[in-house]
């Protein structure tokens, strides 16, 4: 996913962490340094972007991710660039992961209900183009070592085939509760 502004100045970083400050990370040495409130807009302007791609991508009626949205609520959104040697290109974003803690009621094997707050993913989109080619999988386990959680630990609201193989795959998980009412949105 490409832009009009040099993504690769603005996220130095193969993986950028962004919270709800949406704070672009600091640049490279000898990198000129537009004015602040561009950086933020530039910033902005990937996060809305990816959101509707992944929207698209799971064929749901309107984004659930969006600079808006992430200033206010507590997420961490993780973002991938592409650092394949492309000269004189701009860079380009391969995806983002978006988790956050939520209180949620979650019925067991024996349908009692049990308060917990686990980590959950989401939102998850890798592009189109560069799916299934290992980058879903960096993306997941770096969040999952910088948030110090197990792949088991963590809850998704209505997870896509995609991502029920995914989780198979690179994690052997498979069995899960369905629940009552979701949590996406
Ligand atoms: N069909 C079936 N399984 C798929 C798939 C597809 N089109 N794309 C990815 N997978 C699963 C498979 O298990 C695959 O292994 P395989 O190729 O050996 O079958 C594995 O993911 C590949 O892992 P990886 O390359 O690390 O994943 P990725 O970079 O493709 O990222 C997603 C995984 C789910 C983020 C990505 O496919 C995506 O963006 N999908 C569309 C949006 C989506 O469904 N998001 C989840 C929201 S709940």
């Amino acid at each position: 996913m490409e832009f009009s502004f040099d993504v690769d100045a603005l996220l130095p970083e193969r993986i950028t962490v962004l919270d709800q400050h949406l704070r672009p990370p600091a640049r490279r040495p000898g990198t000129t340094t537009p004015a602040r409130v561009d950086l933020q807009q530039q910033i902005m302007t990937i996060v809305d972007e990816l959101g509707k791609a992944s929207a698209k991508a799971q064929h749901l009626p309107a984004p659930i991710t969006s600079a808006s949205r992430m200033q206010s609520n507590r997420h961490v959104m993780y973002v991938l660039k592409d650092t394949s040697a492309r000269p004189a290109g701009k860079g380009a974003v391969i995806g983002f992961l978006k988790v956050g803690y939520k209180k949620l009621f979650v019925l067991d094997d024996r349908e009692a209900h049990n308060e917990v707050e686990p980590l959950c993913i989401l939102d998850f989109y890798i592009h189109e183009s560069l799916q299934r080619h290992g980058h879903g999988r960096e993306l997941f386990h770096y969040m999952l070592q910088k948030e110090r959680v197990e792949p088991h630990q963590l809850a998704i609201d209505r997870p896509s085939q995609k991502l029920l193989k995914f989780l198979n795959k690179h994690y052997n998980l498979e069995t899960t509760v369905p629940q009552v009412r979701g949590f996406k949105g």
